[in-house]
């Protein structure tokens, strides 16, 4: 039992480091200081429709919190693709969740980045990508290619840790619901949610 602890606690502290060292290479990027709690996580995993058959898109898993309450749902492996910027992560969730589509990309050219997959289309959305550290054109652009490879009505999930939306109203393109605030996380999270009529 002590050594399961000290085998967790290892874990944990392994993938702190590994956050502490993405954020040195290059802290615009992270957007965050610790790994995203597991309570978050499972907040924003619980949108997806296991039923849909269709591929779960994942952008920014970092150290893999969200993937883990993402695989947690049931989604089989070869059904999450997830886009992650940092050489460092990719090479770590690789190794932490076989199976897994990783692409060691960026999220905000997602034609080039999904490659063969540019024409799929997913159940929904899971995004950590630090969307404040992004000029406000960059982030409708980068919702609206999104929206464009989910079913209408289906959701972008994304965390931000600001008061409000990180991407403003645009009625006659999409609806914006605030979907959650979370305190146990580090920082408190806001969880927002983007839909096409
Ligand atoms: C706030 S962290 C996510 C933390 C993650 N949920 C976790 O628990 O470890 C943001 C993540 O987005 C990644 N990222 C930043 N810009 C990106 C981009 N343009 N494309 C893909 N990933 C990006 C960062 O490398 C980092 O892993």
């Amino acid at each position: 039992m002590a050594l399961r602890l000290k085998e967790r606690l290892g874990k944990k502290f392994d993938e702190e480091i590994r956050f502490f060292k993405g954020m040195m290479q290059g802290p615009k990027t992270v957007g965050s200081i610790v790994p995203t709690s597991s309570i978050t996580a499972r907040k924003m995993a619980s949108v997806v429709n296991v039923n849909s058959g269709l591929p779960v898109l994942e952008l920014g898993p970092g150290t893999g919190a969200i993937t883990k309450a993402i695989l947690g749902r049931g989604v089989k492996p070869e059904n999450l693709v997830a886009i992650e910027y940092s050489t460092d992560f990719y090479e770590h969730l690789v190794r932490l969740y076989p199976g897994v589509r990783f692409i060691n990309g960026d999220a905000f050219s997602l034609d080039k980045t999904l490659g063969a997959l540019k024409d799929q289309t997913f159940d929904s959305v899971v995004s950590a990508v630090p969307l404040l550290n992004f000029p406000m054109q960059a982030r409708i652009a980068l919702l609206e290619s999104l929206l464009d490879r989910i079913p209408a009505g289906r959701p972008v999930v994304q965390i931000s840790y600001g008061p409000v939306s990180p991407i403003i109203a645009r009625p006659e393109r999409y609806h914006i619901k605030h979907f959650d605030f979370i305190v146990r996380n580090i920082p408190p999270a806001q969880l927002w949610i983007y839909r096409r009529s």
